[in-house]
């Protein structure tokens, strides 16, 4: 791969050309993580918290798989680790073997992806190396981030909102061939441009959770977030929850930022957030020690404490994301009309509230997933010009991966955390100083906490 570096490096520095870039040799295999088939019931009988990704995450070479019609390879410099990566490290809540199978049944071509090992990894940086039959919009040699949607798009049920094709799937987590290689095989339209102000690394991160918070929060298929509204933004030092942070900011929202330390609740301060509930310090108990009853006293007391907070108004917009642990609390605090936007259960998928909350007050509970093209290619836009910024914490080489992981699946991470791929070192691939100079506090801002 050095020679791809080297091209890379000359771009860098302006000596290198689509021309160089698209004669450049492929090799047959490249570095990739990767769980097995054969590791899926090796963490039986564990609770989850003790499945250790570092023993079922490998970094291994893979073949380099055939470039079908409408796709591109992309030399990847870095990648991020989002939770998706946990779940399929810990096969949680089920392997994702399941997923390469089907989308594997599906054509020729996907057949490709049902393979005994699965390269996972939802984020990339890098540069286009070559593309398929069909690509006329994307060169060799152009930087770019990916973003995570991979739809066939040959049913109309999404051709409104991508999000809703039939065939929609997570790439490098219902896909192969993610990011967290020096290679990843990308649908081209999965493209967008790489923010110019950024490094490699930092331009990595944002991609799943931006667009992610993006639709969840601000678009109309989401909250539909207005300007004055109270939102509650779980885990707001989080993936997810430090990009929702600064939307609300962004948007002329509120944000009521809920963290489980002073550490976590300094970054959101140091966003802009204003009201900030540190859970942990407040004690908060939804359920009891079995986790089989809630206590509705203590939605009570949580929503007391949100109207000390915002002078006695009740919250417009919920950012859901822990699942059953917060959901009764979610729906309590939301005021009359509210909206609740959820997109993932990590603390648990069955969920529990009192319905004659939701109903007598007309709250609505409105689900979310990741975003259609439109709303990544907006998320993304709005990094490119410096208006949400990466929350890049923490930075791995590939070979520490598992560790990345697991920082991530313990909570004992802030932000994003990053991973080099191709990239020797932090710091590469800034083009625009001066955009970077005006944000370099809001970029650093996650850095070393
Ligand atoms: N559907 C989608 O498209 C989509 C996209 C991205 C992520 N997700 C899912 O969303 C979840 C969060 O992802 P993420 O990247 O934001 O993860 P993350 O970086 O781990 O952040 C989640 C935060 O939530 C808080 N939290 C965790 N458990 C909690 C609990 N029981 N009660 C209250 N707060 C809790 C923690 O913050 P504090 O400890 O500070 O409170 C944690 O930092 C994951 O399950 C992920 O798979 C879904």
């Amino acid at each position: 791969m050095q020679h791809i570096l080297d091209a890379i490096t000359a771009s860098q520095r302006g000596d290198a050309t689509t021309e160089d870039f698209a004669d450049l040799a492929l090799p047959e295999a490249y570095r990739a993580v990767t769980v097995h088939r054969d590791d899926v019931d090796m963490f039986e009988g564990l609770e989850t918290r003790d499945k250790d990704p570092r023993r079922s995450l490998h970094v291994e070479d893979v073949a380099l798989p055939e470039l079908g019609p409408g796709e591109a390879y992309v030399a990847v410099m870095a990648s991020a680790i989002n939770y998706n990566t946990v779940w399929t490290s810990i096969f949680e809540p089920v392997s994702t073997f399941g997923f390469l199978e089907r989308y594997g049944r599906l054509s020729e071509l996907t057949k490709r992806h049902d393979l005994p090992y699965h390269v996972v990894g939802s984020d990339l940086a890098g540069v286009v190396l070559r593309t398929g039959p069909g690509v006329t919009r994307w060169k060799p040699g152009t930087e770019v981030v990916a973003h995570c949607l991979s739809v066939e798009l040959e049913d109309s049920d999404g051709h409104d909102d991508t999000m809703l094709d039939p065939q929609q799937r997570i790439w490098g987590f219902e896909t192969n061939f993610g990011g967290l290689a020096t290679i990843a095989l990308v649908k081209s339209n999965q493209l967008m441009p790489k923010p110019a102000h950024l490094t490699w690394e930092e331009a990595a991160s944002p991609g799943l959770v931006n667009s992610t918070a993006y639709r969840q929060l601000v678009s109309r298929n989401g909250g539909n977030m207005k300007q004055g509204d109270n939102v509650l933004v779980w885990g707001a030092s989080g993936g997810l929850g430090g990009f929702a942070t600064q939307y609300a900011l962004n948007g002329g929202a509120v944000p009521v930022c809920v963290v489980s330390n002073e550490e976590k609740a300094a970054i959101a301060r140091s966003m802009g957030a204003e009201l900030v509930i540190n859970r942990s310090e407040e004690d908060y108990r939804f359920w009891n020690d079995e986790g089989t009853a809630q206590d509705p006293k203590e939605w009570k007391r949580f929503g007391a404490r949100i109207r000390e907070l915002t002078g006695g108004e009740d919250i417009d917009i919920v950012f859901e994301h822990p699942g059953r642990e917060t959901f009764g609390a979610s729906v309590y605090v939301t005021r009359k009309g509210g909206t609740i936007t959820t997109c993932a259960s990590t603390s648990g998928y069955m969920h529990e509230y009192d319905n004659r909350y939701l109903w007598m007050n007309l709250k609505r509970i409105i689900s979310s997933h990741f975003a259609n093209y439109r709303e990544s290619w907006e998320a993304n836009r709005l990094v490119a010009k410096g208006m949400i910024h990466p929350t890049l914490s923490r930075t791995y080489a590939l070979a520490d991966v598992g560790q990345a992981a697991l920082d991530v699946h313990r909570n004992a991470h802030q932000g994003k955390v990053g991973v080099l791929c191709l990239a020797p070192e932090e710091g590469l691939g800034v083009r625009d100083h001066e955009l970077r100079e005006k944000h370099l506090t809001a970029i650093n801002r996650f850095r070393g906490v």
